[in-house]
């Protein structure tokens, strides 16, 4: 561990954002952590209520668009590496609103880009050019649907399909870009389906647990066929970790987990916990699935190959699925004051306490 280094994680209020500034904060005492946030509706610093007096911590409200900030932030911090997670995140968002996805993940990207190519090339020697690191947080959604059979391997075309997944292979392409024209040490993971705790409740598995625990239907699109690949947050920000410290810069790799739900089966083993969490007569829950019309342009599949990560960086999923979803459940029902802030949008209120108001 280099005592010395700086980092910036952007979205880091967000769901994995959070885990992994607590992950690194802690795990690295001598790293200096900024996290850059918008606090969208997505971003809650109360995500980060137990790390935010650490001494290595430090929050930065703003946007990642807002080019004169982020010159700033480089200017004042000399950062050694960036992880790059800040984003709009939600699919069916983007089918509404596609304008916000390409002004955060393709303008914003290419502005923080822009900040570490001239920042790196004019401040540091040659030598110390290896410590300096733009890691991409991306998606496994950029290499479109798989059919039946098959994975995405880091060598599969890319193939989005929807405003979301359009918007972050471009940003994708622009990271590789500034690795080929300009020489900026950039390293881009893919990553499938997260699952855990302080995911935002319009995503699958929080919006299904907050419906059941509250008696409301639980939406599932079209006959639920569709199917992801899940992996536990952790696993995800373990594989970050890794990656941002061992991984080969110019190199993707792809994050994922060998289990495949589809959702009609993912929404019914869930019910079974819930029955049994809650202490309702088992099946009960399953009464509140209701059938809803499809996603536009809902992609099939996603299955990914994480052989690369496996065999050169030595990473292999950790937290077994049942008993991470059980962990997870039981969290969303603990929590419910977090669920209500989230819901009512109280976080945007905590944080002109929390900060505005220093
Ligand atoms: P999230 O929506 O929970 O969090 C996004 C965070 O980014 C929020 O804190 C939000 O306030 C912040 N943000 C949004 N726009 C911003 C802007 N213009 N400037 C600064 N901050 C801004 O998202 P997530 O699920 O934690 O995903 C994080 C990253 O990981 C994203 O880049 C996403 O594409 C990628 N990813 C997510 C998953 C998943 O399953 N959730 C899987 C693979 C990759
Ligand atoms: O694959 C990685 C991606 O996973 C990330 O890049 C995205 O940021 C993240 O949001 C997630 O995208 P999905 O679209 O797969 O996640 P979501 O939870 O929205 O949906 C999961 C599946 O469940 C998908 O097939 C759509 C379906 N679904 C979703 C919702 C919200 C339903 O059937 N009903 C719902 O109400």
């Amino acid at each position: 561990m280099n005592p010395k280094r700086k980092i910036l994680i952007t979205g880091g209020a967000g769901f994995i954002g959070s885990h992994l500034v607590r992950m690194f904060v802690k795990k690295y005492p001598g790293y200096r952590v900024v996290n850059l946030d918008k606090l969208t509706y997505a971003g809650n610093l109360a995500n980060l209520k137990d790390i935010e007096a650490e001494e290595n911590y430090s929050f930065v409200k703003g946007d990642i668009c807002d080019s004169i900030l982020v010159h700033k932030l480089f200017e004042e911090n000399n950062f050694d590496g960036v992880i790059h997670l800040a984003a709009e995140s939600h699919v069916d968002r983007s089918i509404v609103s596609p304008m916000d996805f390409v002004l955060t993940n393709i303008t914003g990207t290419v502005t923080l880009l822009n900040a570490a190519k001239q920042y790196w090339s004019a401040t540091i020697a040659p030598e110390r050019q290896k410590r300096k690191l733009f890691y991409h947080v991306s998606t496994d959604e950029v290499y479109g649907t798989l059919g039946k059979k098959g994975f995405f391997t880091e060598k599969t075309a890319y193939d989005p399909r929807s405003p979301y997944s359009s918007s972050k292979a471009s940003s994708d392409h622009l990271v590789r870009a500034y690795f080929h024209t300009y020489k900026l040490p950039v390293i881009i993971s893919n990553c499938s389906n997260n699952y855990g705790h302080y995911q935002f409740p319009e995503k699958l598995l929080p919006l299904a647990i907050n419906n059941i625990k509250n008696n409301k239907p639980v939406p599932v699109y079209g006959k639920g066929e569709n199917i992801r690949d899940w992996l536990h947050v952790e696993d995800h920000t373990r594989a970050i970790d890794l990656i941002f410290h061992k991984g080969v810069p110019g190199e993707t790799y792809n994050i994922g987990s060998n289990n495949e739900w589809k959702n009609i089966d993912i929404i019914f083993l869930l019910c079974g916990i819930m029955d049994r969490k809650l202490g309702r007569k088992a099946g009960s829950s399953a009464k509140l699935i209701n059938f809803v019309k499809d996603r536009p342009g809902h992609d099939l599949r996603y299955a990914i190959d994480f052989s690369k990560l496996k065999k050169n960086l030595k990473w292999k999923p950790s937290v077994p699925f049942r008993k991470g979803l059980e962990k997870t459940v039981d969290w969303y029902l603990n929590n419910e004051a977090w669920l209500a802030q989230v819901t009512s949008g109280e976080y945007v209120k905590y944080y002109d306490e929390q900060y505005v108001k220093r």
